[in-house]
């Protein structure tokens, strides 16, 4: 898995800056998050264009979904997206896809938001215990040992998140890259307080952990290139 191109977008700042979709001083809700909704939150982190969260939350009123994306570039997507307005990108859908999009319109859940930050400063944005899951997908691989500390599976950001995560919280990882996946299970066994759940190298002929599966934008792409998918759930209890 390659990681995304970013290209320069003049406007992308002033379309998320404008957003009613993105939370814009998220810092001013840490401790307070249960006013939001009163529903248990979820984050996916590293959101990209939005696609996998949107359909997530469209499947579960019952929840709130915040998603976590570090560039405006590609946040701005979400963001059009959600205001109904065409953002897919025709070079990432197979053209059959990007019809089928066109026919469908596009309603805006109202569980979801966006937030444009570094999952590195969660903690500085969510209470600890205020956040019931996590998704992460396709993560930036980072495949030279000197990087390991900026995946997002490892243990410098598990440790991120065990600060926000409530007891009995559940990350769910999905990558096409088998050396991420195998230093993700590694880093979840050296950490205390984290418990495997479940794991596949190939989760769509995995048929109990691809039941429900939401195809991502990498996701599609990846596996369209014949790709396998590896997909691991943990849980996080401070007791384990
Ligand atoms: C390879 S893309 C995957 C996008 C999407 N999750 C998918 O599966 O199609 C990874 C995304 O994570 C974002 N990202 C990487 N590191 C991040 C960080 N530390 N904080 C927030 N977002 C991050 C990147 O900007 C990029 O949009």
């Amino acid at each position: 898995m390659r990681c995304m191109r970013l290209r320069n977008i003049p406007e992308a700042k002033g379309i998320v800056e404008a957003s009613p979709y993105v939370i814009h001083d998220p810092m001013a809700m840490r401790g307070k998050w249960a006013s939001f909704s009163g529903k248990p939150l979820f984050l996916e982190v590293g959101t990209g264009k939005g696609r996998f969260i949107m359909e997530l939350a469209a499947r579960h009123p019952e929840n709130e979904y915040i998603g976590i994306e570090r560039y405006e570039s590609v946040l701005y997507r979400a963001c059009e997206k959600m205001a109904g307005k065409k953002a897919h990108d025709p070079a990432s859908l197979m053209e059959e896809d990007a019809r089928k999009e066109e026919e469908v319109p596009f309603k805006a859940p109202a569980n979801l938001h966006f937030i444009r930050m570094d999952a590195a400063a969660l903690p500085e944005v969510f209470a600890p215990g205020e956040v019931a899951g996590l998704y992460l997908n396709f993560s930036d691989p980072w495949p030279k040992a000197r990087h390991a500390k900026r995946r997002l599976t490892s243990r410098t950001f598990l440790a991120i998140y065990e600060k926000i995560l409530a007891d009995g919280g559940i990350l769910e990882f999905k990558t096409d890259n088998r050396d991420l996946f195998d230093f993700s299970l590694e880093e979840i066994a050296e950490s205390p307080g984290w418990l495997l759940l479940a794991r596949t190298t190939d989760l769509h002929r995995d048929v109990v952990m691809n039941a429900e599966n939401i195809l991502t934008e990498y996701e599609r792409k990846f596996s369209a290139l014949g790709n396998k998918i590896c997909k691991l759930i943990a849980l996080y209890e401070a007791d384990i």
